[in-house]
């Protein structure tokens, strides 16, 4: 079988982990949220009380972090420095946080080429934003993956009630908004599908749907 590259871009909650984990447990690639490194960077940042603005100093911090996503069990976990840091990533601080931290291009040019250290030897499915534009441009398979934001809300909303968390629907869904105007308008590197990608709306979709579809896109080249 051939080692190849699958990269999967697209908006905030389109279930880009979910179906990216699925794809790389079927085909045994490994995972790559590349989301989570810049979720971690914002944790130590805010942590620290460095100014999200503050790029050369977000840089530097970046430059003397180590960031290791470790997989094991089937679950993902995230470590800053050694640290677990695997559910703080995910609070809804550093989720409204991140895209502040994630739009510097001295940000994104150190974790672009981590990333792609990661990639280099294939057999990867990577998630994120600028897979396909920059990090992987010559990935064999280009998947971007959208839904409407209402659909990306309601999926969020109900994660969050299965979780035992109480949630409102209106104020997430202007989250989500929020963070993919960021993404979208940023100079460096924007959310952007790529054009050689393939577009995949999921609104109407189930998960096996969606992996299905990325497995028979994968399986053409592998
Ligand atoms: O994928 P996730 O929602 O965890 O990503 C969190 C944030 O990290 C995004 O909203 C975006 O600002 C940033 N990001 C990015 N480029 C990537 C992956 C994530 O800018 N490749």
């Amino acid at each position: 079988k051939n080692k190849i590259a699958i990269a999967i871009d697209g908006p905030a909650a389109a279930g880009k982990s979910t179906v990216s984990k699925q794809v790389a447990k079927e085909l045994s690639f490994i995972y790559i949220d590349t989301g989570a490194m810049y979720r971690a960077l914002t944790f130590k940042a805010l942590k620290n009380q460095i100014s999200l603005e503050d790029e050369e100093e977000l840089a530097t911090v970046l430059a003397d972090t180590t960031i290791e996503i470790v997989h094991g069990k089937g679950q993902q976990h995230v470590l800053i420095d050694g640290d677990d840091v695997t559910e703080d990533i995910r609070t809804v601080h550093v989720t409204n946080n991140v895209s502040y931290v994630a739009k510097h291009p001295k940000v994104r040019r150190e974790m672009v080429k981590r990333q792609q250290d990661l990639a280099e030897k294939r057999g990867v499915v990577m998630d994120g934003r600028d897979i396909g534009t920059h990090v992987i441009p010559d990935a064999e398979v280009k998947i971007f993956l959208k839904a409407s934001v209402e659909e990306r809300a309601k999926r969020r909303y109900e994660e969050m009630l299965q979780k035992g968390f109480s949630a409102d629907l209106e104020k997430m869904k202007k989250e989500i908004e929020q963070r993919d105007q960021i993404d979208s308008e940023r100079e460096a590197a924007p959310l952007i599908k790529a054009n050689d990608a393939i577009e995949l709306d999921t609104t109407n979709l189930s998960i096996d749907e969606v992996t299905d579809a990325i497995l028979k896109e994968a399986n053409r080249v592998i």
